[in-house]
């Protein structure tokens, strides 16, 4: 069964796990973690407004392709924000990746 960890940056703006938690696959990324008590940032649940965006650390293979929706917002997301969100970063929307693989996935929501 597919796991993913979720990241979280301490004081030190250094990467620390928060929980590691089993997921399905074919499944919204977003929903299941939420069924497991994991509050990710969220706002349309509809691929648009890009709150529950996250940076794949691990695992973007095990990841659903992002459809064209997801693509414009992250490709917005990207524009309007350079440095934060440099061309190579693995930016995916919780609210509409699925897992198709199995095998570690981490993010770090934000
Ligand atoms: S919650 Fe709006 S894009 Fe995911």
């Amino acid at each position: 069964m597919p796991t993913v960890s979720v990241l979280t940056k301490n004081d030190q703006e250094q990467i620390v796990s928060s929980g590691e938690y089993e997921v399905q696959k074919d499944q919204i990324l977003f929903d299941q973690l939420d069924a497991q008590g994991v509050k990710l940032p969220h706002g349309c649940l509809a691929g648009s407004c890009g709150s529950c965006r996250m940076i794949v650390t691990e695992g973007s293979e095990l990841l659903s392709p992002p459809g064209a929706i997801e693509s414009d917002t992250i490709g917005n997301l990207k524009m309007s924000n350079a440095k934060k969100y440099p061309s190579d970063c693995d930016l995916r929307l919780s609210c509409r990746v699925k897992v198709i693989g199995d095998g570690k996935i981490s993010i770090l929501p934000g």
